[in-house]
């Protein structure tokens, strides 16, 4: 794989009412987004696409599919967004106010916080990494490979390939309209933030 571009699944219900989890729908912000990058990659190889199994995930990869029939399009659970647990579909706000303890431990060590019954950026490690090696195994020698994934996903899929300490990693910016161009050879690595709309 030379071209691996890692993109965040487009605007959701969720994202709009600040809350984190769910399976939410795109909104029509989201799908025209969606649409977008789809247009944005018009003339760039793109053989192979891997999403999450959430329905962000795959709404966002459904103009790609539709523009590239040729395509694999292949949904991993490795790629599904951080399991916040007992703190799903809540809003920040409602973590603070609930589970204020929960709340303050997770802002002191962001990256090693596990939510209850839950994920944490230090458990998402391993079964990331285990979905990034699927996805290049499968993908083969192709010359391009999207990810869409989700915003905890993304962190720890960057962290992967570009050395990041690991209490900044929960924090990198993952934006809706951009995403990481990342060119690996085998002496270095190069990334690039793009914008598509
Ligand atoms: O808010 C969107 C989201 O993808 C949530 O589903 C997830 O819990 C969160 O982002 C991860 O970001 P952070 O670790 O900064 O809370």
């Amino acid at each position: 794989v030379r071209n691996l571009y890692l993109v965040r699944h487009g605007e959701t219900y969720y994202n709009v009412e600040g809350r984190i989890g769910g399976d939410s729908d795109l909104t029509l912000r989201g799908q025209a987004q969606a649409k977008e990058l789809a247009a944005y990659f018009a003339g760039t190889e793109v053989p192979y696409i891997f999403t999450s199994t959430r329905k962000r995930s795959a709404q966002t990869a459904a103009p790609m599919r539709e523009a590239r029939p040729e395509a694999t399009v292949m949904a991993l659970p490795e790629f599904d967004e951080i399991d916040a647990g007992e703190c799903e579909s809540l809003r920040y706000d409602d973590i603070r106010r609930r589970f204020p303890d929960a709340f303050a431990a997770r802002q002191r060590d962001k990256f090693h916080y596990v939510y209850p019954g839950g994920e944490g950026y230090v458990t998402l490690r391993e079964r990331v990494e285990r979905g990034v090696r699927r996805a290049l195994f499968l993908a083969g020698g192709a010359p391009g490979v999207m990810i869409i994934g989700h915003q905890a996903i993304n962190r720890m899929i960057l962290s992967h390939f570009l050395y990041r300490r690991t209490e900044d990693v929960p924090y990198i910016f993952i934006p809706q309209t951009q995403f990481y161009h990342i060119v690996a050879t085998q002496r270095k690595k190069l990334f690039e933030l793009v914008r598509f709309m």
